[in-house]
């Protein structure tokens, strides 16, 4: 384990966590977009829920500069009220683009997402290259998936060898078969942690703390290590 393992307050102050050289920017579709990096086409997905005629809920964690959210919502706007569809997005750091007022249904709130509570169930989730910045990426996985409408959906970039045990050792291998008991997906060749419908995802370990020194993960930026002690 390393010498020292940092706080969440630590690591929300962390260099690594919020720096300038971060991809903040990915637009909704296109060459750097969430359609690209998670596989999925979020408009395609929001624009099928809304025909479908419910209120549509998506919920962005670590949503950077909210340009996603933006873009989409400019491209549902011919086709929804605020009455209808809510975008949300969250990030811990304040560098929002400036979000129109005729989209009142997006909206964009500067929050540590461990102190995010939602108001409301969702039918998306997604968390683009955000949980290799969080501390304790198991228990806020966990919380998201809990979080999802009975037919919601759960998208996040997940890079494995970033959960680690006290002795230094990558937990692919326990933490696979902890998500398959709950009913969640990984594509390892993609490292994409997919889920439908609210799952539980429960384990008797302890999170210990996060090392911002793990150095570049496989985007070629400095992300941080979560280490649990299993139990
Ligand atoms: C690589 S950027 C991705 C941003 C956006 N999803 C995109 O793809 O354009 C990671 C984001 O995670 C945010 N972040 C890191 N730790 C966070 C935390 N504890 N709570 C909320 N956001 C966090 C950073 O501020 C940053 O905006």
């Amino acid at each position: 384990m390393p010498k020292k393992l940092l706080t969440d307050d630590a690591l929300h102050r962390s260099e690594v966590t919020a720096n300038a050289a971060m991809n903040r920017s990915r637009g909704i579709a296109g060459v750097n977009s969430y359609a690209k990096d998670l596989g999925f086409d979020v408009l395609a997905f929001l624009r099928a829920k809304l025909q479908q005629g419910d209120a549509v809920d998506w919920l962005d964690v670590c949503c950077g500069t909210g340009k996603a959210l933006i873009e989409a919502g400019r491209e549902l706007a011919p086709v929804t009220t605020a009455a209808r569809l809510t975008i949300q997005g969250v990030d811990l750091v304040d560098m929002f683009d400036t979000v129109s007022p005729a989209l009142t249904y997006v909206r964009l709130q500067a929050v540590p997402v461990r102190d995010f509570t939602p108001q409301a169930r969702f039918d998306l989730i997604t968390c683009v290259h955000g949980l290799h910045y969080l501390g304790d990426k198991l228990g806020q996985i966990a919380r998201f998936v809990s979080w999802l409408k009975p037919d919601g959906q759960f998208l996040a970039n997940l890079d494995m060898a970033s959960i680690r045990s006290e002795e230094n050792q990558p937990l692919a291998s326990p933490v696979s078969k902890l998500f398959r008991r709950a009913g969640i997906s990984y594509n390892s060749r993609r490292k994409i942690l997919t889920c439908t419908g609210p799952a539980a995802l429960t384990t008797s370990w302890t999170y210990l703390g996060a090392d911002d020194s793990a150095g570049p993960n496989y985007t070629g930026q400095p992300a941080s290590d979560s280490y649990y002690r299993l139990q």
